[in-house]
């Protein structure tokens, strides 16, 4: 058996699967972000370690199989920059992806030379690298202790392990990677202010990054020897779970932010466009992403003023989608990564009139939020990247209404998995019987079996497009005045 972990922001997720790669059973453990001022976003290690060892025990109680096992692997949050001291010890609480603290530094990082041709991105507020700038302006004493930064799955392989490994897909997260060469670079560590030697060793995420430690395996009651994978970020192990490896292969997320994921053969960066640009876990690969960060967050939003439901609101918009209408929403509710960059902008609806009803503000969000998917569908097509088609995942599927109308304005039919597992867990999963056995990657990494088609409304598709050029035309305009 193999075992997958999903550390998430709000908790952990193991899974355990069978070795013809069915899922056996899962537990998880939740544990607390804490925001000490404003814009902080921290967690203790220390919980990442108690839940994985109590979610353990878990699946070991209610799963035989467990003893048998032989591979893990680990998916993480991505860009938590763990600072351990020469003991491995932890130096201070992780600073997590969603803290924007270290901004300012973000912002001078990016504007040094080399750092966007050799990282392949902007220096994004929550990447790794400004989190040690602040530090060391912030915290000396502490930056002064820094013997090793970890990414968080990368800690928790340490944890397993013991030794200090990171996969290609996590570290390019952290603007301390040539993401095209796949390995640290110099020029952007020492841009950083830190040293080779405070980095981990870098692994495949398919690759062996270690074997269980004895004291472990004993404890967890497993035969062994159990391999641990490299792992990955937790945006690469989902592509690994849902299948997207290859060219032409990609999902939109339609959670509370939004991911738009493109599997690529090369490496085509386009950091202008606030794409990301990252390797994959499997070697040879990469992947692209549009984020936003209010998707289904925005329609949230308005559920929660207007007092009604998310599926209230959408209900009321039956199944048959309608021409743009007149109302526009930007979805800027918390900023926006893709393809604007910019942490201070905020929503705002436009076109109300005396006779705009609840129905039209829903929509407006639904639009809304589908244009900012068109946003980054377009960049990665600027890259190269073509879709026949494309798996929609998240919450958001829920919505028939939504659904339709995202395939409507991409222009491509959107396959809704049938169910069961496809997410971050399994795609670690994966990786560790990647690693346990050098099983070839394709071979493993398959889509889930489709359940619904959307196609999209080809004959309504032109109006979308030409009402996405005015949406993209508001972002500057309404920048201006805010
Ligand atoms: C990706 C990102 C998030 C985190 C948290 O760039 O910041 O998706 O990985 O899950």
């Amino acid at each position: 058996t193999y075992l997958g972990i999903d550390l998430g922001t709000s908790g952990l997720r193991a899974l355990l699967v069978s070795e013809e790669g069915h899922p056996i059973g899962s537990a998880e453990r939740h544990y607390d972000v804490s925001h000490p001022h404003s814009g902080w976003s921290e967690q203790d290690p220390a919980d990442w370690i108690a839940a994985l060892e109590d979610a353990v025990d878990e699946l070991r109680a209610a799963h035989p199989e467990f003893v048998a096992l032989k591979g893990i692997g680990v998916a993480g949050h991505m860009h938590g920059a763990t600072t351990l001291d020469a003991e491995d010890r932890v130096i201070r609480p992780c600073i997590l992806w969603n803290d924007t603290r270290s901004h300012v530094e973000a912002a001078a990082l990016d504007a040094a030379p080399d750092v966007r041709g050799l990282s392949g991105n902007i220096v994004f507020p929550g990447f790794t690298a400004p989190k040690l700038m602040w530090m060391r302006d912030h915290e000396p004493e502490n930056f002064a202790r820094v013997a090793r930064v970890l990414l968080p799955a990368a800690y928790v392989n340490l944890y397993l392990t013991g030794d200090h490994v990171a996969d290609m897909s996590d570290s390019a997260g952290t603007s301390w990677l040539d993401v095209g060469a796949r390995d640290w670079s110099d020029r952007l560590l020492q841009a950083g202010g830190m040293t080779r030697a405070q980095m981990p060793r870098l692994v495949e995420g398919s690759e062996a990054s270690g074997q269980l430690r004895a004291d472990l395996a004993a404890r967890w009651g497993v035969a062994g020897p159990v391999t641990v994978a490299g792992g990955a970020g937790d945006n690469a192990a989902a592509a690994c779970g849902i299948g997207a490896l290859d060219e032409g292969q990609g999902f939109v997320s339609l959670g509370t932010s939004g991911v738009l994921l493109a599997a690529r053969d090369g490496y085509r960066p386009d950091p202008a466009s606030a794409l990301h640009t990252f390797c994959h876990a499997v070697p040879g690969r990469w992947y692209q992403m549009g984020v936003m960060l209010s998707a289904t967050d925005s329609l949230n939003w308005l559920a929660r003023i207007t007092g009604a439901t998310p599926s209230e609101l959408t209900a009321g918009l039956g199944t048959t989608v309608q021409p743009p209408g007149a109302v526009r929403f930007l979805p800027y509710l918390s900023g926006e990564r893709t393809p604007h960059n910019d942490a201070a902008i905020r929503g705002s609806f436009t076109g109300l009139g005396t006779d705009t009803t609840r129905d039209d503000m829903a929509r407006a969000v639904l639009e809304g939020v589908a244009f900012a998917f068109r946003d980054s569908f377009l960049a990665l097509e600027d890259t190269g990247a073509r879709f026949d088609h494309l798996m929609a995942i998240g919450g958001g599927t829920g919505s028939a209404y939504w659904v339709r109308l995202m395939a409507t304005v991409l222009g491509v039919p959107l396959h809704l998995p049938k169910g069961g597992e496809f997410g971050a867990a399994l795609g670690a999963a994966r990786l560790g019987q990647a690693a346990a056995h050098g099983a070839a990657v394709e071979t493993l990494m398959t889509p889930p079996e489709t359940g619904e088609v959307i196609a999209p409304d080809m004959d309504l598709h032109p109006a979308f497009a030409a009402a996405h050029e005015a949406f993209r035309a508001a972002y500057p305009a309404i920048r201006a005045i805010q």
